[in-house]
C-alpha cells in the first residue's frame, strides 16, 4: 500500500482554494453600442444571474468616475439606470462595480449627433457566432431609426464591402474580424466608428484542461507531507535493517499492521 500519495492527495484538499471569480456584467438596453441623440439607453448590472449586482460607472471626455444615480441617469443603485435623452457628451466608456468592488467588462458607448449611426454589439461576441452589423438612419421627422438603404461597411478604415439592405452578417466570427468598423451612405454622412470584440473560446474547450496542481501549491503539498515522508523513509530503513535485503512493497505491507 503506498499512502504517500494519498497523503499529498489529503494535503492539496486542505489548502483553501482561492474563492470562486464572480462575473459581474454591464447590460445594455437597446443591445448596441451607437445611439442617436435623443434615444433612450437602459444600462444594469448582473452578478452572476441576480440584478443586485452593483452600480454602473462612467468616464466620459469631461469627467471620471461618475456612478448612477447620483452623477447621471434615472434609477436606484442596484437596478437598472437609465438615460431618458441621449447626448453627445454621454460618450464614453461605460461598466459595473459590483458591491464587493469588482469591475466588469467596461464598454464604449457612442452617442452622435447626426443622420446615421452603426448597430454593431456592444459586448464582446463569441468566437465563432454570427454578427450581423445594420446601417441606421434617422432623419429629423422620424421615430424611429431604420436600415434597408445602401450602406458601405468599413473596418480599420478601409472599405469591406456596400450591402444594398444595409446590413453585413459574418456568418462565423474570428477573433481577425475584431476592430473598429463603421458604415456610410453616399448621400448622407456617415457613421461613427465602434469597435467589434470577439471573444476565444475558453481554454477548456480548445486545450486540456490546466493542471490540478499549481506550483505554489505543489511545494506547498510537499512541505506538508514532508515530515510523512521522512518518517515512511525512517521506518522503511529500520525495517531493511532489521530484516536484511528485502523488497520495499513488503516493508509496507509490514509496516501497515
Ligand atoms: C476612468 O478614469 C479613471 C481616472 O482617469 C481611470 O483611473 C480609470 O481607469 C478609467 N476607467 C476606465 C474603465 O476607463
Amino acid at each position: 500500500m503506498e499512502f504517500t500519495p494519498l497523503l499529498l492527495m489529503l494535503s492539496v484538499l486542505m489548502i483553501p482554494s482561492e474563492a470562486a471569480h464572480t462575473a459581474v456584467s454591464l447590460i445594455v438596453s437597446p443591445s448596441r453600442s451607437q445611439f442617436f441623440k435623443y434615444e433612450s439607453v437602459s444600462l444594469s448590472c448582473e452578478d452572476q444571474g441576480s440584478s443586485a449586482g452593483g452600480r454602473v460607472r462612467r468616464n466620459t471626455t469631461k469627467r471620471w468616475l461618475e456612478a448612477c444615480p447620483a452623477d447621471w441617469g434615472v434609477g436606484t443603485a442596484g437596478s437598472p439606470c437609465s438615460i431618458q435623452d441621449t447626448f453627445p457628451h454621454d460618450t464614453g466608456v461605460y461598466w459595473c462595480e459590483s458591491v464587493s468592488g469588482e469591475h466588469s467588462h467596461a464598454v464604449d458607448i457612442t452617442v452622435h449627433d447626426g443622420a446615421v449611426i452603426l448597430d454593431s454589439p456592444v459586448l464582446p461576441v463569441n468566437q465563432g457566432q454570427a454578427v450581423t452589423l445594420r446601417c441606421l438612419h434617422k432623419d429629423k421627422e422620424a421615430t424611429k431609426p431604420f436600415s434597408n438603404f445602401p450602406a458601405a461597411f468599413y473596418k480599420d478604415g478601409s472599405l469591406v464591402r456596400t450591402e444594398a439592405a444595409g446590413e453585413m452578417t459574418i456568418p462565423a466570427v474570428s477573433t481577425s474580424d475584431a476592430g473598429l468598423y463603421r458604415c456610410s451612405n453616399s448621400e448622407l454622412e456617415g457613421s461613427p466608428e465602434s469597435w467589434l470584440a470577439v471573444r476565444a473560446p475558453p481554454p477548456s474547450l480548445t486545450s486540456p484542461p490546466a493542471p490540478l496542481l499549481s506550483l505554489p501549491r505543489l511545494l506547498c503539498s510537499i512541505l506538508v507531507s514532508l515530515p510523512y515522508l521522512v518518517v515512511t523513509a525512517l521506518l522503511l530503513e529500520r525495517c531493511c535493517r532489521s530484516k536484511g535485503v528485502c523488497s520495499a512493497a513488503k516493508c509496507d505491507e509490514e509496516e501497515l499492521y
